[in-house]
C-alpha cells in the first residue's frame, strides 16, 4: 500500500533495537482515514472469504480492527491481555510470548464473542515473531471457527512471523514489508496488498 509506505518514510522513526515508531499516524494518533483505506484493501484482498467477524489483540490493534470492521460491515472483537495463565471456563485463552518485550502473557476472549461459524479476520499494526497472531489463530480455531487471514499494517521481513504464518497455511497480507530497518534507511520489500 502505497500511501502507508510513503507516512512510514516521511512521519517514522527508527530506534534501537529495528524499532520503528509510527506514534503519528498508527499508535499513539489514529488517522482514521488511513486505516479506513487499509480496511478497504484488505476488504478487496479477502473478497473470496464471507468475513464475519474481525480480530486482534489489545492495544494497538483495536482502532485498526474498528476501522477495518467498518468497511466489513461486521464487529470487531479484540482479546485480552492478562498475566494469569489460571483457566476459565467462560473464555478461550492462549499464551504468547514477546520476544520484544521479554516476557510472556495470556490472551483470552470470552466464549460468548467467537461462534463456530465465524470466519475470522485477524488484524494487527505490527507483524514481528508472529506469537501474537499464533495465538489468535489458536483461540479462533478452538472455538471451532475459521482462520479468513490475517491482515497486518507492517511486517518486519527481517523478522520470523511472516514465514512461520504463511508457512503454516494462513494468508497473510501485509500493507508495508519492511526488509530493512536503521536510522540511516527504511528498505521497503513488495508488499501484498
Ligand atoms: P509479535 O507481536 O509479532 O508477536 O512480535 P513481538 O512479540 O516481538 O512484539 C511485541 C510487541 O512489540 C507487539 O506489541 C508489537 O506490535 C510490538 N512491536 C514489534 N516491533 C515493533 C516496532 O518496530 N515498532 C513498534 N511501534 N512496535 C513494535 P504489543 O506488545 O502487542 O503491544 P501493544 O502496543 O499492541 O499494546
Amino acid at each position: 500500500m502505497r500511501e502507508l509506505e510513503e507516512r512510514i518514510l516521511h512521519e517514522g522513526s527508527v530506534r534501537p533495537g529495528e524499532i520503528l515508531l509510527v506514534d503519528g499516524f498508527i499508535n499513539q494518533c489514529i488517522d482514521v482515514d488511513l486505516m479506513e483505506k487499509m480496511g478497504q484493501v484488505w476488504k478487496n484482498y479477502f473478497a473470496d472469504q464471507k468475513i464475519t467477524k474481525v480480530m486482534t489483540v489489545e492495544a494497538s490493534g483495536i482502532a485498526i480492527a474498528a476501522l477495518a470492521a467498518k468497511e466489513l460491515g461486521v464487529t470487531a472483537v479484540f482479546a485480552k491481555k492478562t498475566e494469569t495463565q489460571k483457566i476459565h471456563d467462560d473464555r478461550y485463552q492462549a499464551q504468547v510470548y514477546s520476544y520484544t518485550k521479554q516476557k510472556e502473557y495470556t490472551i483470552a476472549v470470552s466464549k460468548r464473542l467467537i461462534k463456530p461459524d465465524d470466519v475470522v479476520l485477524l488484524v494487527d499494526d505490527f507483524l514481528a515473531n508472529g506469537c501474537a497472531m499464533l495465538g489468535l489463530c489458536e483461540i479462533v480455531e478452538g472455538a471451532g471457527a475459521k482462520v479468513a487471514g490475517i491482515g497486518i499494517a507492517i511486517e518486519k521481513n527481517f523478522q520470523k512471523g511472516g514465514a512461520m504464518l504463511r508457512d503454516k497455511g494462513y494468508d497473510v497480507c501485509s500493507l508495508a514489508r519492511i526488509d530493512k530497518l536503521s536510522p540511516e534507511e527504511i528498505v521497503f520489500g513488495k508488499a501484498d496488498a
